[in-house]
This record gives structure tokens, C-alpha cells and sequence, in this order.
């Protein structure tokens, strides 16, 4: 059995409650920091850790909180970034929903490593049920001396404050996440400056994912040291994995970062194979935004070697061959999926959800969006696939943020991994919605 480190206590009863999670150890890392560690040392802590922000940019967490800016008599501000909108990816609803004050108290150690009296976490509107579980815990902190003034008697200062989106997916990206949160159209900004820098009514400012902020907690209470072995590489540490498609047990599981996807997905510990005895035809492995990889460049590199659920090996290869652990959303398709429908119902989402300031990204998701649609619908011409990878290479590098290029990616992975898919509907357009195209390539 793999070991937990943040679903250690999921399973204990009433766990969602202040008195069971004190009484299961809680509120001891927070203890620990402003006690004993300081703002310093919970920051070298962080660092030593090597923990990597799960919202789907690895990027090191205590590297970020080292850029924070310090300007004298300028608040800084803490956010979290609770906007899960990424297809496939519902681990951070999963923390919020059963152990909310494992965040609670992440963010408690985190504002007090980075000096901050206010925190403000911004949720996904569709999660419409959870503002009220952490509401609840907020107040049960509150009450406890955990939040508020003067906390535990240490002079530091916090207030949690829960945002509710509205459903926009770009509110998931920091900088368009920053003016909602200040009352604006979610539009990203161009960066930089960083929010380190100027973020939150340009105050310096740090975004963290939820799980990034509530794997803070561990990491005090074991150390960094020992955090560092439960993964392998530039990868430490558990992560949380949302698992689905068709596979026999979707759902959230916490794995420690040194297993193969390969143990992953067949394992009885975790997915548990593939549905109805089906094949493994694809996978998505870190939210939709990242390419797509056929089964045999899923299990092993193509270098030959076993391909791991890191940061590491999943990226191995670049694009060419490799993907992204990214957000952590694993989304799994047997023999029976379509490529190019599937393809097309992301492209549709990016068009969608794109805000329409930069062109390449605003009339691009939705050129890509038409020219899917008419192969899918059996409209489509040998050409279209040369120029759907022409518009994707335009769109990619080209935008303000990141969704361009999270348009683009699955599409180019999709031309370039399954191309004879595209070549297939195109050739049958009578079969083109009908008939699946299947496992040709295997
Ligand atoms: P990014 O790589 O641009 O930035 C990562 C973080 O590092 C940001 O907080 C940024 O401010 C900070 N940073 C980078 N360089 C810095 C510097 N020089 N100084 C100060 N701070 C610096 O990526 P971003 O835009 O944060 O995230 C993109 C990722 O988000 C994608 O890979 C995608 O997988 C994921 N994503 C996740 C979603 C979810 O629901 N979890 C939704 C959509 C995308
Ligand atoms: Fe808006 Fe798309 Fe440009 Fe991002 S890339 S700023 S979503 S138009």
C-alpha cells in the first residue's frame, strides 16, 4: 500500500469537523510554525521539500514564496486558487469537500510564512456546496484562536475570506483569477510583473493551488527532509490523482511520486484496470490542456524505459513523444474512444471558455473548433488535418496566457500521434459518427 500523507485521515468519521481533526494531530504543524519554526524556517521547510505547485505548472513552491516582494507598509496577500475547472481534474474538491481544514490550516502556516493577514481562497462556482464546508471550518478555526487576531498568543493576525466564481474557466489562470477577485472581468494580464510582484490590488501576492497549500502541512510535521522520500527525482512528496474515464474504479487517489503508470492503472490499489476487459487505446494524463498519449508511448518512454507518474517521466520526451503530469486529472480510453471526437469536444470547450483578448487564441479555438467538426461530421478534406495543425502551430506561444497553448496542445498531439484517425474519417464520412476507428495502430 502506498503511503498518504494528505488522505492519511480522509477516511476517519467526522474527520470534516474541528474537534476530530484537532484530536487526529491537527493543527500541530500550524502549532509547530508559529511556535517554534517561524516565518524563516516554515519557508526552508517548504524549500527543502522540494514541493512543486499541483495546480498543473510544477512550478517549486518555495521559490515562489521566495519572490514575494517586501515593500514596506504594502500588504502582501495569500490566494488560493480553488477554481478546479480543468477537465478531469476534481482532487482539490475532494480536499475542500472531506478534510477542509487541512487547507484551513495550510493556509494558516502558509500566510504566516509569507506575512500575510489576509487569505483569500477563490472557489469554482460550480462547486456550488462547498463554500459552506469551508465557511463552517473557517468559523471553527475562528472560534478555536486558529484565525482572527493574535493568534495562539503569537501576534499574528489572519482572515480567510471564501470567493465564489462564476464559472468562468479562465478564472482558473492566476492573473484573470486576481481582477475577478477584485470585481473585474476575469481577462489574464500580461505578466510580468508577476502577482509576486504586483498582484491582488497590486500588492505582492502569492497563488497557490488548494492541494499545493494543504501539502504544507505535512511537510511541517515530518519535515522536508523525509518529505522528499515518498517521491523519486525532482518529484517528491504524494499527489493527489483524479482518476477517470474507463477504468473500473475512478476516483481521487493519493499516490507517493515513485510508481509506474503502468501499477497505476491496472493495479487493484488504484484504478484497477481497464473497463469491460477493454483495451488501453489513450490517455490524457494531466487534465485536458496536456497532450494526449497513445498506449504504448503511455507505459513506456520512448526510450524504452517504464514510464513514471513524475513530472519528470511523464514529460520524457518533450512533446514528441512524451506529455505532462500537469494538474493530475488522468483521463483514460479504451479501444472503443474516438481521437477526433474527443478532440473535438476539447476544442470546443477552449473556444468556449477563451476571453477573447488575443486573436490567435480567440478566432484560432474556434477555426480549430469548425475544421474538427467537419471531419468529425464527415465534411472534412485531407487538407483540413495540415491545416488544423498549421492553425494549432499559430495559436501555440502566441497568446497572452496559457489557455492558447492548452487549445493548441491536444490538438497537436492528437494530429501527431493519431493522424491516420483523422485520415480515416476523412476517407468514410458515411461512417465518420457511426464507426469507431478503434485500435488500427496497434
Ligand atoms: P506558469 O508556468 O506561467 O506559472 C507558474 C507559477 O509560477 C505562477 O504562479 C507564476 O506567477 C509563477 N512564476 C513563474 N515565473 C516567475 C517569476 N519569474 N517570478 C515570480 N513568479 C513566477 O503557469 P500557470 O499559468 O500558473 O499555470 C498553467 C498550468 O495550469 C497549466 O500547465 C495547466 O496544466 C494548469 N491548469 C490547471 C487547471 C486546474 O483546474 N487545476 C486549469 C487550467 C490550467
Ligand atoms: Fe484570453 Fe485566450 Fe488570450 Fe488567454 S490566450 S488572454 S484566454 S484570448
Amino acid at each position: 500500500m502506498g503511503r498518504k500523507l494528505l488522505l492519511d485521515k480522509a477516511h476517519i468519521e467526522g474527520i470534516r469537523y474541528y474537534d476530530t481533526y484537532r484530536s487526529n494531530g491537527g493543527y500541530a504543524a500550524a502549532e509547530k510554525a508559529l511556535k517554534t519554526l517561524g516565518p524563516d524556517g516554515v519557508l526552508d521547510e517548504v524549500k527543502k521539500s522540494g514541493l512543486r505547485g499541483r495546480g498543473g505548472a510544477g512550478f517549486p513552491t518555495g521559490l515562489k514564496w521566495s519572490f514575494i516582494a517586501k515593500p514596506e507598509g504594502v500588504p502582501r496577500y495569500l490566494v488560493c486558487n480553488a477554481d478546479e475547472s480543468e477537465p478531469g481534474t476534481f482532487k482539490d474538491r475532494y480536499l475542500m469537500e472531506f478534510i477542509p481544514h487541512l487547507l484551513i490550516e495550510g493556509l494558516l502556516i502558509s500566510s504566516f510564512a509569507l506575512g500575510a493577514n489576509s487569505c483569500y481562497i477563490y472557489i469554482r462556482g460550480e462547486y456550488a456546496w462547498i463554500p459552506d464546508i469551508l465557511e463552517q471550518a473557517i468559523a471553527e478555526a475562528k472560534n478555536k484562536g486558529w484565525l482572527g487576531k493574535n493568534i495562539q498568543g503569537t501576534g499574528f493576525d489572519l482572515e480567510i475570506y471564501v470567493q465564489r466564481g462564476a464559472g468562468a474557466y479562465i478564472c482558473g489562470e492566476e492573473t484573470a483569477l486576481i481582477e475577478s477577485l477584485e470585481g473585474k472581468r476575469g481577462n489574464p494580464r500580461i505578466k510580468p510583473p508577476f502577482p509576486a510582484v504586483k498582484g491582488l490590488w497590486q500588492s505582492p501576492t502569492v497563488v497557490n493551488n488548494v492541494e499545493t497549500l494543504a501539502a504544507v502541512v505535512p511537510i511541517i510535521n515530518i519535515g522536508g527532509d523525509e518529505y522528499i522520500k515518498y517521491g523519486t527525482g525532482k518529484s517528491t512528496g504524494t499527489k493527489l490523482i483524479s482518476a477517470c474515464g474507463n477504468i473500473n474504479k475512478p476516483g481521487v487517489y493519493e499516490i507517493e511520486m515513485n510508481i509506474s503508470v503502468e501499477e497505476f492503472i491496472y493495479s487493484d490499489e488504484y484504478c484497477g484496470g481497464i473497463k469491460n476487459n477493454k483495451r488501453l487505446k489513450a490517455c490524457i494524463p494531466g487534465g485536458s490542456s496536456v497532450p494526449v498519449l497513445p498506449a504504448n508511448l503511455l507505459l513506456k518512454t520512448a526510450k524504452g524505459e517504464t514510464r513514471m507518474m513524475t513530472y519528470e517521466s511523464l514529460a520524457d520526451g518533450g512533446f514528441a513523444t512524451g506529455s505532462m503530469l500537469g494538474s493530475g486529472g488522468f483521463i483514460v480510453m479504451d479501444e472503443d474512444q474516438c481521437i477526433v471526437r474527443n478532440t473535438l469536444t476539447f476544442a470546443r470547450f477552449y473556444h468556449h471558455e477563451s476571453c477573447g483578448q488575443c486573436s490567435p487564441c480567440r478566432e484560432g479555438t474556434g477555426w480549430m473548433k469548425k475544421v474538427l467538426q467537419n471531419i468529425e461530421y464527415g465534411k472534412g478534406k485531407m487538407s483540413d488535418i495540415d491545416l488544423l495543425w498549421d492553425i494549432q502551430r499559430k495559436i501555440e506561444g502566441n497568446t497572452i496566457c496559457p489557455l492558447g497553448d492548452a487549445a493548441a496542445w491536444p490538438v497537436a498531439a492528437a494530429i501527431r500521434h493519431f493522424r491516420d484517425e483523422f485520415e480515416w474519417h476523412v476517407a468514410n464520412p458515411q461512417e465518420s459518427q457511426t464507426r469507431n476507428f478503434g485500435l488500427a495502430h496497434y
